[in-house]
């Protein structure tokens, strides 16, 4: 049983179209302009894959989200997921909404049936690998470009159906 305090009572459901300006706000103030999604880029994730997102609002204001993509499989080759954005803005951080969305959406992916869930993220971000290494994630490769010059990566793996114990917020 984990000790760490119960995660702050936000509101949690999952995104839509509605709320997609909401989010982007979210992504500017989470990864700056550069690297938010532009607005047509998430529309287009939110077609594709709104029922595997999670937002989280604090007194009717979204703070954070999570939103993952789906990689459809086959009878050989079960579906992976990747978390495609994780974010709470500066102010509600360390609160316990980012180790709460994280877990939810992991929840929606093991109700689908998906097995493994693949997550990059640039390997000095401390809060974020510290949260996928308390969820269980293990790195399975680095990239010095993998988002382009100056942009390293990390691609951590977890494979739920033996890990998801871990996952104890
Ligand atoms: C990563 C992120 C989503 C975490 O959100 P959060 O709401 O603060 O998450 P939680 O409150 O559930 O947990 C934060 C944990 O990180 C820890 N933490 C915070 N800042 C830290 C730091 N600089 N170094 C190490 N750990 C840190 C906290 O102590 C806490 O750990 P604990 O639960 O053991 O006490 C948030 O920091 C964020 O949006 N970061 C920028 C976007 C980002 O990096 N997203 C992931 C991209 S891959």
């Amino acid at each position: 049983m984990s000790n760490d305090p119960e995660p702050s009572a936000g509101g949690y459901r999952s995104g839509g179209v509605d709320d997609l300006p909401a989010i982007q706000r979210v992504d500017v103030a989470v990864f700056g302009k550069d690297l938010a999604y532009p607005y047509f880029v998430l529309r287009q994730l939110f077609d594709l894959f709104k029922e595997y997102s999670v937002v989280v609002d604090d007194d009717g204001e979204i703070v954070g989200y999570a939103l993952i993509g789906v990689e459809p499989g086959s009878d050989a080759s079960p579906a992976v997921a990747w978390l495609l954005g994780l974010g709470v803005v500066p102010e509600h951080r360390c609160q316990g909404y980012g180790g709460e969305l994280l877990s939810r959406a992991l929840d929606l992916c093991e109700k689908a049936g998906i097995r493994t869930v693949k997550i990059t993220v640039r390997p000095t971000n401390a809060s974020a690998n510290k949260l996928y290494e308390k969820a269980g994630f293990r790195t399975v490769h680095a990239e010095n470009t993998y988002f382009g010059p100056g942009e390293p990566r990390d691609v951590l793996c977890l494979e739920l159906g033996r890990e998801l114990a871990a996952v104890t917020y």
